[in-house]
């Protein structure tokens, strides 16, 4: 199938960022938010994004204003109608991505394809509660959407191959690189990186070595471009217990214990960058 027109339910950081890479790609974008503010305040993100590139002379003025041009938005669930795709990527919540669901199924045409972009609901759960389980799919991208080049695509239990071909056709489009992925808690990134940070608590809470070190030991020893402590500030700390709660839960093995001491700083509320404090203090 292919794919002309991509609805994007939120206009939020993954949305904008979700629409503006189909723009840039020559796919004509429906952006569905629950607010004019909301709306507003996506499209000057995405505007904002496209002047960064085109500063650094990754697109042209024309390049720019023919993006803009692709993208429609809406508060009208109905203006999707004429898509191929719609990507949901409004807020993690499971009770509301199965009311959003509900709408697309009473408007859109059975043809056509859903995505959730969700990071931690279970694909085969979601797609158990809409009419077309067979063309339900995870794409999970990356944020920022536009300079990330990973998007894991998660087929459900119930996925058709031809659901899971037609959104890895549209990832390569937009110049990522897909990956597939079996319905599992985490995919594959977040169930290897949210461990890592647990483990870089427990060394930390063992004196093994000082934040610094430990992040300067991860970055210059395995290549990685942040140390697993400052990335911990930047995803959450509370975000982190979060999912590894959930690993905790769905897995039902210690390897997933939460480390003390990263429970230890969400009760205390450093919570990262976004508090002000977390493992460092900004
Ligand atoms: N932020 C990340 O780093 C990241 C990375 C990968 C995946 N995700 C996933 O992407 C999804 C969106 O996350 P985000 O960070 O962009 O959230 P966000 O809060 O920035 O944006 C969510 C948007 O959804 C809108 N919304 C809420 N209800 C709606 C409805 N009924 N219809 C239409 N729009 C509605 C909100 O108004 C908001 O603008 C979540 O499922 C999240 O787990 C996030």
């Amino acid at each position: 199938m292919s794919i002309q027109t991509v609805g994007v339910i939120g206009a939020g950081t993954m949305g904008n960022g979700i629409a503006q890479a189909c723009a840039v790609s020559g796919i004509d974008v429906v952006m569905i938010d629950i607010s004019e503010a909301a709306i507003q305040k996506g499209l000057a993100t995405l505007s904002g994004s496209l002047d960064r590139l085109l500063k650094k002379d990754k697109i042209t003025v024309e390049a720019k204003a023919a993006a803009l041009s692709r993208v429609r938005v809406s508060t009208d669930y109905n203006e999707l109608k004429s898509t191929q795709l719609v990507i949901e990527a409004a807020t993690e919540n499971e009770a509301l991505k199965v009311k959003i669901l509900q709408q697309l199924d009473a408007v859109l045409p059975p043809e056509v394809i859903v995505a959730t972009n969700t990071s931690s609901i279970s694909i085969t759960k979601l797609a158990a509660t809409t009419q077309r389980p067979d063309r339900f799919v995870g794409m999970h991208f990356f944020n920022p959407v536009p300079m990330m080049a990973l998007v894991e695509i998660i087929s459900g239990l119930q996925t058709s191959e031809a659901t899971h071909n037609a959104v890895r056709e549209l990832a390569e489009k937009l110049g990522k690189t897909p990956v597939a992925v079996k319905n599992a808690p985490g995919f594959v990134v977040n169930r290897i990186l949210i461990p890592m940070i647990n483990e870089a608590f427990f060394v930390l809470a063992e004196g093994v070595a000082k934040p610094e070190d430990i992040d300067a030991a991860m970055k210059l020893g395995c290549n990685h471009p942040i140390g697993p402590l400052a990335l911990a500030d930047m995803i959450g700390l509370d975000v982190c217990l979060a999912v590894m709660d959930v690993y905790m839960k769905e897995f039902n093995d210690s390897k997933y214990r939460p480390a003390p001491l990263l429970k230890e700083y969400v009760a205390a509320g450093w919570l990262g960058r976004k508090s002000g404090r977390g493992v460092y203090t900004y």
